[in-house]
């Protein structure tokens, strides 16, 4: 029989603009999710270790997994360094599931770490072009935000709206990260604010964008029965969906629907037994604010045609029917590029067990995770219940 997998302990720096090293981060966020495993856990007992990690700027790009097994500590421990670009983090995580799964390990430690902001503006520009399309795009000189920005003018143009859509998952996201202690933003801002920013990549500005963030994150999952040793509480993987599509935009049929994220949510309902409609909030990849209003029709959250209503009505804010990125999100929580993944299963960890604070999602039960690599060249989609 498959063994079930559940997330035992999960743990985060905060993101931002952070003076520690590397190795620290990753040391703290490690921390903290062993210490967050109820019944302690001798981190001797783990089996291998995955980390995701673009290794921004260059500061190991090779064999950094090493650092995991230093830091953890587990000397010896057999490490694997996951690159998938944004999509890192759920790469490692659904490697992780598989191997749980398959049987052929107890205890496996995923972690996201990335250090970006101690890199100048045009060598932040270089590292994040290499994880686009680079024979094309890159030479085009399309930057991410451009790349967002096409598919932002062809969604406000195809559904006849204005930038207000993208003002309002923008306000709501600031407003979530006002709430929470480990996000790179915390403060609000108002539908002027983001009117008023300065322009990106046309119609995307300054709070349409995620932020440049440093940071790490640590989970640990285990095998059903090791988990019920370790904790009453653990949090359920369901299901977890991974897919792919081009790598250029100009590969794609549609420039208003990811088809990747499509792929892998229906794998991951495919595992599950509960339907769409069942998810009580959801961590999605809202590089750009355009990503999100993408995100919640390609998952089938809201129904076709009504990202934008569901949005401007307020249904996806903290206390509206379908909580989105309560945590922040990679706009207001950050992206730093390989911990992102990572951080979004720490923050449904603690929404599942009741202990995300203010901006707990009142009896949070079920919880879908949503990773995106570069425009939408892979993905994965993971389902959570407590
Ligand atoms: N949202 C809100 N505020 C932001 C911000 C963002 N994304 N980025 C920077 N700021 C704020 C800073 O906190 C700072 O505020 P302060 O003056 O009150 O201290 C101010 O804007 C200037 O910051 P700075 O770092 O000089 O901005 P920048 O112009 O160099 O960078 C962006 C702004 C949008 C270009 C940068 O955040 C960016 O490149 N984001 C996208 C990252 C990306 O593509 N990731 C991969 C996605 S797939």
């Amino acid at each position: 029989m498959t063994e079930r997998v559940a997330v035992v302990g999960a743990g985060q720096t905060r993101f931002g603009v952070l003076p520690s090293s590397p190795r620290a981060l990753l040391r703290e966020a490690l921390g903290e999710a062993l210490a967050s495993v109820d019944r302690g856990l001798d981190p001797g007992r783990i089996d291998e270790g995955y980390l995701a990690s673009l290794g921004f700027g260059g500061w190991q790009i090779g064999n950094p997994a090493a650092l995991l097994a230093e830091a953890l500590p587990h000397p010896g421990m057999p490490v694997l360094h996951v690159e998938d670009a944004c999509a890192s983090g759920g790469g490692g995580l659904r490697t992780a599931y598989q191997v749980l799964r398959g049987g052929s390990a107890d205890l496996v430690v995923v972690a996201g770490l990335e250090k970006m902001s101690d890199n100048p503006p045009l060598r932040r520009r270089y590292w994040l072009g290499v994880s686009g399309e680079t024979e094309f795009e890159r030479l085009c000189g399309l930057t991410f935000a451009g790349v967002y920005a096409l598919m932002a003018e062809r969604y406000l143009r195809e559904r006849a709206i204005g930038r207000e859509v993208l003002g309002a998952v923008a306000v709501k996201n600031h407003e979530n990260g006002a709430l929470n202690p480990k996000a790179h933003f915390q403060k609000r801002i108002t539908r002027e604010d983001h009117e008023n920013a300065p322009p990106v990549a046309e119609p995307l500005g300054l709070f349409d964008c995620c932020p440049v963030s440093d940071g790490a994150a640590a989970v640990v999952l285990a095998r059903g029965s090791v988990a019920r040793q370790l904790t009453d509480s653990p949090v359920w993987l369901e299901g977890f969906g991974g897919a792919s599509d081009t790598l250029a935009l100009a590969g794609r049929e549609s420039l208003t629907s990811l088809a990747a994220t499509r792929r892998a949510v229906r794998e991951a309902f495919r595992q599950a037994p509960f339907e769409p409609r069942k998810v009580q909030l959801a961590e999605v990849h809202d590089c750009f604010t355009i990503a999100e209003l993408l995100a919640l029709e390609d998952l089938g959250l809201v129904p076709e045609g009504e990202g934008p209503a569901w949005t401007l009505e307020g249904r996806t804010g903290l206390t509206g029917e379908l909580p989105v990125n309560a945590s922040g999100g990679l706009k207001a929580k950050g992206h730093p590029l390989g911990a992102t993944g990572v951080g979004q299963f720490v923050e449904l960890f603690h929404q599942l067990r009741g202990e995300a604070g203010k901006r707990q999602v009142p009896e949070a039960e079920r919880g879908l995770a949503h990773n995106i690599g570069g425009s939408g060249a892979t993905c994965t989609v993971a389902l959570l219940s407590r």
